[in-house]
């Protein structure tokens, strides 16, 4: 089992609007382990958005403890957040928020100029991005150029240009046909087998399906949490698309593939057909962990040129980080 990464506990966002309120969150908690894929799922206004700003340190709990890489987040300054969330976290977002004036490489080295790392080192890192995502032949053209598919991948180059140990994407398929979507998630899976901890956020059950762990929020509080078989997603209708089986019974989550169960004596079968996709539910989680947790060298050595991740969503004032989330700016 890896080191925690992300853990929730508790937590609450109530947002005031004069006389009324509204629940976003509602006590949810949950841990995540370096290297795991996750996806949280629920119908629109669930919460969904909400708990992923928590985890990205883009907002605060009303109530609740946030611990991101095995530090308590409740008493840290906007300051320290932000080197927080600008040394561990990539975000990617449904409208991929490319500079449209810039090339597509300097979108990509755009995170490396908010660090302080010399210029030099800029382009050959911004390129092995680029490469991964198999657009460096498109690198000195502009946003407009590309298609919705390759925009959305240079926002996962940008999201991985410093090597962060967590990747945020809230709707990352949500404006892709399902094909491009196909050829996102089979992007992610790359990255995930490379070991960065993945949240991805969505309303799609095919990708949902297609995720190890799927912790579904329902009006601000945990439906289930539960791993799974994933089933690749194919693009296909949801009506057409293999569905995982569900165990009912809280289980522990590493345990996914389950053996047949059969009387003693009994020669085991061989299964003539594939087994179909399990599910298993997540026990409630233990409470956050506070100490240190261990990093992976290669990353502990980015992280310590990595001062700075872009955009700097902390240092916006609320409206226009807000515009820019929600995805208004340009
Ligand atoms: N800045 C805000 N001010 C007031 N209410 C908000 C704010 N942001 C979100 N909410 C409310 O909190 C609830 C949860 O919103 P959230 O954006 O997290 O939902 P979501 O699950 O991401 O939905 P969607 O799938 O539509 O993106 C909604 O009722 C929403 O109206
Ligand atoms: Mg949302």
């Amino acid at each position: 089992m890896g080191a925690t990464v992300i853990s929730m506990k508790d937590v609450t966002r109530v947002y005031k609007m004069g006389d009324t309120e509204e629940h976003a969150l509602r006590g949810i908690s949950f841990n995540i382990t370096q290297g795991e894929f996750v996806a949280i799922m629920g119908p629109s206004g669930s919460g969904k958005s909400t708990c992923m700003n928590m985890i990205g340190c883009l907002d605060r709990p009303t109530s609740g403890i946030v611990e991101i890489d095995g530090r308590p987040t409740e008493k840290m300054s906007e300051k320290e957040l932000a080197v927080l969330r600008n040394k561990t976290v990539g975000f990617v977002f449904q409208q991929y928020h490319l500079i449209p004036s810039l090339t597509i490489v300097e979108n990509v080295m755009l995170p490396l100029r908010y660090q302080k790392i010399e210029k030099s080192e800029r382009l050959p890192l911004a390129e092995a991005a680029l490469e991964k995502v198999a657009l460096v032949g498109k690198m000195n053209f502009r946003p407009h150029e590309l298609s919705g598919g390759q925009k959305q991948r240079v926002a996962i180059a940008r999201a991985l240009v410093t090597r962060p140990k967590i990747i945020l994407a809230d709707e990352p398929t949500g404006a892709l046909d399902s094909e491009t979507g196909k050829q996102i998630m089979a992007l992610f899976n790359e990255i995930n087998a490379d070991g960065t901890t993945i949240v991805i956020v969505t309303h799609d059950p095919r990708i949902g399906a297609a995720i190890r762990r799927c912790i579904h929020i329902f009006d601000g509080k945990i439906k289930a949490d539960v791993t799974q078989t994933p089933v690749p997603f194919t693009g296909d209708s949801p009506d057409s698309a293999e569905k995982p089986r569900i165990l009912a019974q809280p289980q522990r989550a590493q345990a996914v593939q389950a053996q047949p169960r059969r009387a003693p004596g009994q020669p085991q079968r061989q299964p003539a057909q594939p087994r179909p996709p399990v599910v298993q539910v997540r026990p409630p989680v233990a409470p956050a962990q506070s100490s240190a947790q261990a990093v992976q060298p290669q990353q502990q050595v980015v992280q310590q040129r990595a001062q700075k991740q872009m955009p700097d969503l902390a240092t916006l004032p609320p409206a226009a980080r807000n515009a820019y989330i929600n995805g208004t700016i340009k």
